[in-house]
C-alpha cells in the first residue's frame, strides 16, 4: 500500500522561498507512489503554544489541532522541511511540531533543508535530528540539503541549473530509504502494539 507521508513546512515569511522546496517533495514523494500532503504551518496557523493537544479535555480541542492530530497519527512518514534563521529552526514548524508528541511515536522522519547560502541549512537540520529522536520518530539517515535555495529550484518549484539536476539526482534514494522505514515501522505497529 501507498505510504502516506506527511511533508511538514514553517516558514511564516511573505516572501519565503521554502515553499519550492516544500512543493517539489510533495511532488516528488507522489510520482514515486506516496500519497503525500503538504503541511504549511503558515495554514494551519496554530497560536504559540499554550497547552499541547494532550492538555486539552475531550471535546475542547481547537478545530485545527485535532485535525492535524488525527492526520499525524494517520501517516506512516514525516518529512521536515527546515530553513535555517540565525543557525536554528524555523520557529513557525518548532511551535507546531511542540503541540504534540505521542502522536509522532514509532514513524520515521526525514529532513530536508535549505537556505539563501551554500550552507543550505544544515545548522538547523542538525537541530532538528535531535529535536525529532526526542519526539519519539525514527530519524533516517537519509537527508537533502538545498542550497542556494534560488538556484536550485524557480518559483513553480521546478529543478533549475546544476543545483537543481543535483537535487533529482539525489532525490530516488531519498525517498526510497523513507519509504523502507515507512514500511518497516508500520509492518512492526501491526506485528506488536507499541509498549506505551
Ligand atoms: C531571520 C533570518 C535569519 C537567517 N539566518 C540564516 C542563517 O543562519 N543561515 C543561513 O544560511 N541563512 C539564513 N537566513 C537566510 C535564509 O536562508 C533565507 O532567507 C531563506 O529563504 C529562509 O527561508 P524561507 O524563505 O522559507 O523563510 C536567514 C533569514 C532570516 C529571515
Amino acid at each position: 500500500m501507498a505510504p502516506r507521508v506527511l511533508v511538514f513546512y514553517g516558514s511564516y515569511r511573505s516572501d519565503r522561498m521554502g515553499i519550492r522546496l516544500a512543493d517539489y517533495v510533495v511532488s516528488g514523494l507522489r510520482a514515486r507512489g506516496a500519497e503525500a500532503e503538504l503541511i504549511d504551518a503558515k495554514a494551519v496557523g496554530l497560536p504559540m503554544l499554550d497547552r499541547m493537544y494532550k492538555e486539552y479535555a475531550r471535546g475542547t480541542v481547537p478545530a485545527p489541532l485535532e485535525a492535524l492530530a488525527a492526520k499525524i497519527r494517520d501517516a506512516d512518514a514525516f518529512v521536515f522541511v527546515t530553513g535555517e534563521y540565525n543557525w536554528g529552526v524555523q520557529p513557525g514548524l518548532k511551535n507546531l511540531t511542540d503541540h504534540f508528541l505521542e502522536e509522532w511515536f514509532w514513524r520515521p522522519a526525514a529532513i530536508v533543508s535549505y537556505s539563501a547560502g551554500r550552507i543550505a541549512g544544515a545548522r538547523a537540520a542538525l537541530h532538528w535530528h535531535g529535536t525529532l529522536s526526542e519526539m519519539g520518530m525514527i530519524v533516517i539517515s537519509s537527508t537533502l540539503a538545498v542550497g542556494p535555495i534560488a538556484e536550485a529550484l524557480s518559483a513553480e518549484g521546478k529543478p533549475v541549473g546544476e543545483a537543481g539536476h543535483l537535487l533529482d539526482r539525489a532525490f530516488p534514494r531519498f525517498a526510497d530509504d523513507l519509504f523502507w522505514w515507512a514500511e518497516a515501522a508500520k509492518t512492526q505497529r501491526a506485528r506488536r502494539a507499541p509498549p506505551y
